[in-house]
């Protein structure tokens, strides 16, 4: 090749390179544009259904209520719903301000010390537990830049989380940067971003508590387990027509999935000796439903699992089952659901597995696992569908989700069904002395705690 020869090549591939650039930054400036612009469309529309609200004379929130916006990035929040800042509830222990827009999905930490939520607002919050009781919330505010997350999930060492990326439509793991002090967290740091795999939206996401799989279910029939670098274990089809709703059980054990076929279907994530991955086999069936099924929810240590379909009902199942012999799920308990509203119908069960809380539009309704009967309702928690609901692993408050702010509740229909069971366990044996001390102890404090919310 002649000097001059060379020289044109070299041209030639330098223009190349420039115009792929440039091609490069026109895409990726017209996206980040356009997202700027949806963001601003739906501010315009907030603030214009909030101009509305003032003019029909609705109190408008003081700016310093709101909770602190660190980043600089943030644009200030639109007051819009002042009804949501109104929402008040003798059961209502405090609400979590800080998200300027709709939460979406939140987790508690294994060691109980934080609350992650995430939102359409592109940011991820941390919030300390303990502040829960308190009127003052801390909470550090983590930017989810060019996206939002639609799930967040803790690492089982509570040192790092994972989301979903709406748009891009993956994975991506932050690890927490501890502050010099090593008391709390200051920020947070991108460690990997996972492959893009599904076609449609994701509509569940979870990782074992022994670290060894991460689980992602698509609005299709694909289910699919990831190890933590982002390498695909296996994928599964589900044969549900359409994924509603996965999760990963609190054991480790198991993953499930409910779409539109009315069973649940659970499969056990197989692992032999050494640790490495053999298969994923079906374990066993939630069967009984006459319609799909819309959430699910295992309580905490997988012995039980509700559900909530669209035929209008919510069922308890016992899964401490021996499924490798034949034995099926047994249907504890089955009551109605006020299936009112296409959305934000969402079920947890209590760790104690003794109380459903079943959502529907932005209400909630709480059932007692053993009569089947509802011992409380409240009616309009959030000013939109809710999105989550949640106990913390003590299974005394319930948190909601469904607006901007984070409903954290006092768990007043738990605490009313552990009185009468302990009333029931100190009248109906023959226990030791000490025992029925301590039984007697536990219901003078339950009973205390209850008369807080008498009136
Ligand atoms: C576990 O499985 C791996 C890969 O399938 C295999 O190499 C290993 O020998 C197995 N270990 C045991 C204890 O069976
Ligand atoms: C109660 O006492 C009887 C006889 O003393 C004994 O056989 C039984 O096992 C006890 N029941 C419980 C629940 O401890």
């Amino acid at each position: 090749m002649s000097a001059v020869e060379s020289q044109e090549s070299n041209v030639l591939i330098l223009s190349a390179v420039i115009g792929g650039a440039i091609l490069f930054f026109i895409f990726y400036f017209l996206k980040a544009a356009k997202s700027e612009e949806d963001e601003s469309q739906k501010q315009n529309a907030e603030a214009e259904k909030s101009r509305q609200g003032s003019r029909n004379g609705a109190a408008v929130k003081n700016k310093n209520d709101e909770g602190k916006q660190t980043s600089k990035k943030s644009k200030p929040p639109v007051r819009t719903d002042q009804k949501a800042a109104a929402f008040t509830h003798p059961w209502l222990s405090t609400s979590l301000k800080g998200h300027s827009s709709t939460v979406l999905s939140m987790d508690f930490s294994s060691n109980g010390k934080y609350l992650a939520s995430c939102g359409d607002d592109r940011s991820v919050f941390l919030w300390p537990s303990k502040d829960f009781t308190s009127k003052e919330h801390k909470s550090l505010r983590i930017n989810i830049e060019f996206d939002h997350a639609t799930y967040i999930q803790w690492s089982p060492d509570s040192k790092a989380f994972i989301i979903h990326k709406a748009v891009e439509n993956c994975l991506e793991v932050y690890k927490l940067n501890k502050k010099s002090d090593g008391h709390g967290f200051s920020g947070a740091t991108k460690l990997t971003t996972f492959p893009k795999q599904h076609v449609e939206d994701v509509v569940g996401m979870g990782i074992s508590c022994n670290g060894k799989f991460i689980m992602t279910c698509s609005k299709l029939t694909d289910l699919v387990l990831w190890d933590l670098k982002g390498q695909i274990i296996t994928t599964v089809d589900t044969y549900l027509m359409n994924n509603n709703c996965a999760r990963v059980s609190p054991c480790g054990r198991y993953v499930a999935a409910s779409g539109f076929a009315p069973d649940v279907k659970v499969w056990e994530v197989v692992y032999n000796k050494s640790g490495d991955f053999q298969a994923v086999n079906r374990a066993f069936e939630l069967q009984g439903h006459k319609s799909g099924v819309l959430d699910f929810a295992f309580n905490c240590d997988s012995t039980k699992m509700a559900t909530v379909s669209k035929d209008g009902t919510w069922k308890v199942f016992n899964t401490k089952i021996e499924y490798q012999k034949g034995e099926d799920p047994h249907l504890i308990q089955t009551g109605k659901h006020d299936y009112a509203s296409q959305e934000g119908n969402r079920i947890a069960i209590s760790p104690d597995g003794q109380l459903v809380v079943c959502s529907s539009g932005s209400s909630i309704s709480f059932y007692s696992v053993e009569t089947g009967k509802c011992e409380g309702f409240i009616q309009d928690v959030h000013t939109s569908p809710i999105t989550c609901v949640l106990f913390d692993s003590s299974g005394e408050h319930l948190l909601t989700a469904g607006d901007r702010h984070i409903r954290v509740f006092h768990n007043v229909v738990g605490f009313q069904i552990k009185l009468l069971s302990l009333k029931t366990s100190l009248k109906g044996s023959n226990q030791s002395s000490a025992m029925k001390e301590r039984i007697q102890q536990q219901i003078s404090q339950t009973e205390t705690f209850l008369k807080k919310f008498e009136n």
